[in-house]
C-alpha cells in the first residue's frame, strides 16, 4: 500500500499506454497524466495527439493486425492501460463493436502478459450501456467466442440485438467484459480492470451522437444531468482507476456523470422534455 496520500495520484515512474488521445477525454487525459507526474506515456489512435505524450503509436482500433502491430511496438513493462478511444452508433454495427469492444479487448490482452504486477487497465465505457443486465447471457456467449472473426460471425448472427443500437450493446458488452476480464487480469496478472461509464461529455464524438440519438434526448439528458460533463471531469475519473488510490477496485463499472443515473434509477428525472 502506498505510505502517503501524496502517492495515490501520482504517475511519476508509470509507463501509461492511452488509446484516443488525440481528441475528447484522451486529449484531457494527456494533460491530466502529465500534471501526475507521466513521463512515459505512449498514445495509440489513429490521428497523430498534438498533447504532452512522450510517444505516439499510429494504430486502427478495428482492425487485429494495426492493434498486434502496435503491442509490437509497445513492448512489456506497461503499468496502466487506457481503453479510451471509441465510436459512436452512426458506423456500421460491425465497424462499432469492432472499435468499442474487440480492438479494446485485443489491446487488453496482448499488452497483459507482460504488464507489470499491480497495474491496472481502465476501460472506457458508457451509461448507454446500463441496460447489460437484460443481454447478460448472450454478452456472455459473445465474449466466450474465441476469434476475432468469429465474434464478428456472432455479432453478423445477431444482428436483431446489435442493430437497432451498436453503441449502446458495445458499451453494454464493454461493462461486461470489464466484470469478465477482470478476473483473469488480477488472478492471473496482478492487473485490476475496471471502467468509467460517462455520461453526455462535451467532445467532438457528441456531434455523432447528437445524429444518431436525436438532438432532443441528448439535450433533455444534459438538462437533466445538471449541465453537460467535460473531458477533464471525465480524465480525473480515469486517472483514479489507474492509481493505488482504487487498490481495492476491480470489475467494477464507475458511473461518472452529476448524478444522473442515481437519479433516473429513483424516478427523480422529468420525461416531459422528452414528449
Ligand atoms: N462524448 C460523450 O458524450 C461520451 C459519453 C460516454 C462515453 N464516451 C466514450 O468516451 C470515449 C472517448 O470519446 P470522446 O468523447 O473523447 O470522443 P472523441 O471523438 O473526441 O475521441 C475519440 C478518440 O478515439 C480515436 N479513435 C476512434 N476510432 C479509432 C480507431 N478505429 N482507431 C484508433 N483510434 C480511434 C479518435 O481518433 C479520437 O482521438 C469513447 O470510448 C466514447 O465512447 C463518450
Amino acid at each position: 500500500m502506498p505510505e502517503s496520500s501524496s502517492k495515490l495520484f501520482n504517475y511519476a515512474g508509470k509507463k501509461v499506454v492511452l488509446t484516443g488521445g488525440a481528441s475528447g477525454v484522451g486529449a484531457a487525459a494527456v494533460e491530466l497524466l502529465a500534471e501526475a507526474g507521466c513521463t512515459d506515456l505512449t498514445v495509440i489512435d489513429r490521428n497523430e495527439p498534438t498533447g504532452a505524450a512522450t510517444a505516439y503509436v499510429a494504430a486502427d482500433l478495428s482492425d487485429p493486425d494495426s492493434i498486434d502491430a502496435a503491442c509490437e511496438a509497445i513492448g512489456g513493462g506497461t503499468d496502466v492501460l487506457f481503453n479510451n478511444a471509441g465510436v459512436a452508433g452512426v458506423h456500421p454495427s460491425d465497424f462499432v463493436l469492432r472499435v468499442n469492444y474487440l480492438g479494446l479487448r485485443r489491446l487488453s490482452e496482448g499488452l497483459l502478459p507482460t504488464m507489470n504486477r499491480g497495474g491496472a487497465i481502465v476501460n472506457t465505457a458508457s451509461v448507454a450501456g446500463q441496460r447489460w443486465p437484460q443481454n447478460l447471457n448472450e454478452i456472455l456467449e459473445l465474449i466466450a467466442v474465441d476469434g476475432w472473426d468469429e465474434a464478428l460471425g456472432w455479432i453478423a448472427d445477431h444482428g436483431e440485438l446489435v442493430d437497432p443500437t451498436p453503441y449502446e450493446f458495445s458499451k453494454e458488452v464493454a461493462q461486461v467484459w470489464t466484470m469478465y476480464g477482470s478476473r483473469r487480469s488480477y488472478l492471473d496478472f496482478g492487473v485490476r480492470t475496471n471502467s468509467v461509464c460517462p455520461g453526455v461529455i462535451d467532445t467532438p464524438l457528441l456531434h455523432d451522437f447528437r445524429r444518431h440519438l436525436t438532438e432532443k434526448v441528448i439535450d433533455w439528458m444534459v438538462d437533466q444531468s445538471a449541465g453537460i460533463l467535460t473531458p477533464a471531469e471525465i480524465a480525473a475519473a480515469l486517472l483514479m482507476l489507474g492509481t493505488d488510490a482504487s487498490a481495492a477496485m476491480n470489475g467494477h463499472n464507475l458511473v461518472v456523470d452529476h448524478g444522473f443515473m442515481g437519479w433516473f434509477n429513483t424516478n427523480q428525472v422529468d420525461f416531459a422534455g422528452l414528449a
